[in-house]
């Protein structure tokens, strides 16, 4: 049967998505995973009512110039740093993302790495699988870090790091936390967390997680002026976005021993990654996994599948993308046929 709207999705996806959305609109899915140019993306867009796109797709006022047809972009995170909203926007394209349903799951992560990091772990396997344990150990080899105890910094206070500072509480960590606007009395309450000017949560905490939103103001948040102000015994951890920590400085920093080590998942210009960055043993490095647990990467499609249905008016939320970003091209879409 005909469906009466057409969909892109750029990148495979769970089967079970692919045909949830195959029951309401026509879909063509990529097979394959790989980074689509602006003339692809261009071409592919121009014929189709809607997408799901993924991280590595940007989707800008070139990619959508002329394009007479389509109403969503769907994105497959909830980072949106990929897409011009603006241009969206002033083009009459919805524009959704995938929040919290990752917020654990990359909360997690976030601990996971600060753990690894901070005790060697992926050091210590590596010389353990290399057959380096042959005889005994010193007593006072692989010392890592404690964690327990410490103080916990957190940059950037959206719902990930509330959800990175109630785990704190089971680490017995006081959490201090800097974000552009504070947050209501009741959640720094709940989260046991305080506000305090960046430059001091740089200077007291013990370890520091990053979970800033990548835009042209975070550009850089971490780069070596903030790196010298943290303590040569303090872990850092990126989970958010490639481009808030400049890479290169900090690959400096933690070869000279002036931040104590780092757990990364995110790099400016990935999946490159600096090679200063991976010839250091105090760096943990992964390739952008934080939200990559089973269940919440199948929540994630789901919830981009239900975005753009329902922006397409079709299935339970018809009418109602549940996690619109530009809420002010409703009304307004509906005149694009
Ligand atoms: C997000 O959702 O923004 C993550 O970085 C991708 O998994």
């Amino acid at each position: 049967m005909s469906k009466s709207h057409n969909v892109w999705v750029s990148r495979p996806l769970f089967p079970e998505v692919l045909d949830h959305l195959a029951q309401y609109v026509g879909v063509q899915a990529e097979a394959t995973e790989r980074k689509h140019t602006a003339a692809e993306l261009r071409e592919k867009l121009a014929n189709v009512d809607g997408a799901i796109i993924g991280l590595s797709d940007r989707i800008d006022s070139d990619v959508i110039a002329g394009n007479r047809r389509l109403r969503v972009i769907a994105n497959l995170a909830v980072g949106y740093n990929n897409l011009d909203v603006p241009a969206l926007t002033a083009a009459g394209i919805l524009a959704t993302n995938t929040p919290d349903v990752l917020n654990e799951t990359t909360a997690d992560y976030a601990w996971a790495l600060l753990l690894a990091a901070a005790r060697r772990v992926s050091s210590a396997e590596r010389w353990l699988r290399a057959g380096n344990w042959r005889g005994g150990m010193r007593f006072d080899d692989w010392l890592g870090l404690d964690v327990y105890g410490k103080t916990l910094g957190i940059l950037g206070m959206g719902r990930i790091g509330q959800a990175i500072a109630r785990r704190a509480y089971g680490f017995g960590m006081p959490v201090l936390y800097h974000n552009r606007s504070r947050l209501p009395e009741d959640i720094e309450r709940e989260c046991r967390a305080a506000w305090v000017e960046k430059d001091e949560l740089l200077k007291r905490a013990d370890h520091l997680m990053l979970v800033l939103p990548y835009n042209a103001q975070n550009h850089h948040a971490i780069g070596k002026v903030e790196l010298a102000l943290m303590k040569p015994t303090a872990v850092l951890v990126n989970i958010a976005r490639g481009g808030i920590i400049d890479d290169a400085a900090l690959a400096v920093a933690l070869r000279e021993g002036r931040v104590a080590a780092a757990g990364l998942d995110v790099f400016e210009g990935e999946p490159a990654v600096h090679p200063a960055l991976r010839e250091l043993d105090n760096a943990v490095l992964s390739p952008h996994i934080a939200s990559a647990s089973a269940d919440t990467r199948r929540a994630m499609a789901q919830l981009a599948a239900d975005n753009l249905l329902a922006a397409l008016g079709h299935g339970p939320d018809a009418g109602h993308p549940p996690s619109l970003l530009n809420p002010e091209v409703r009304g307004g879409h509906e005149t694009k046929t």
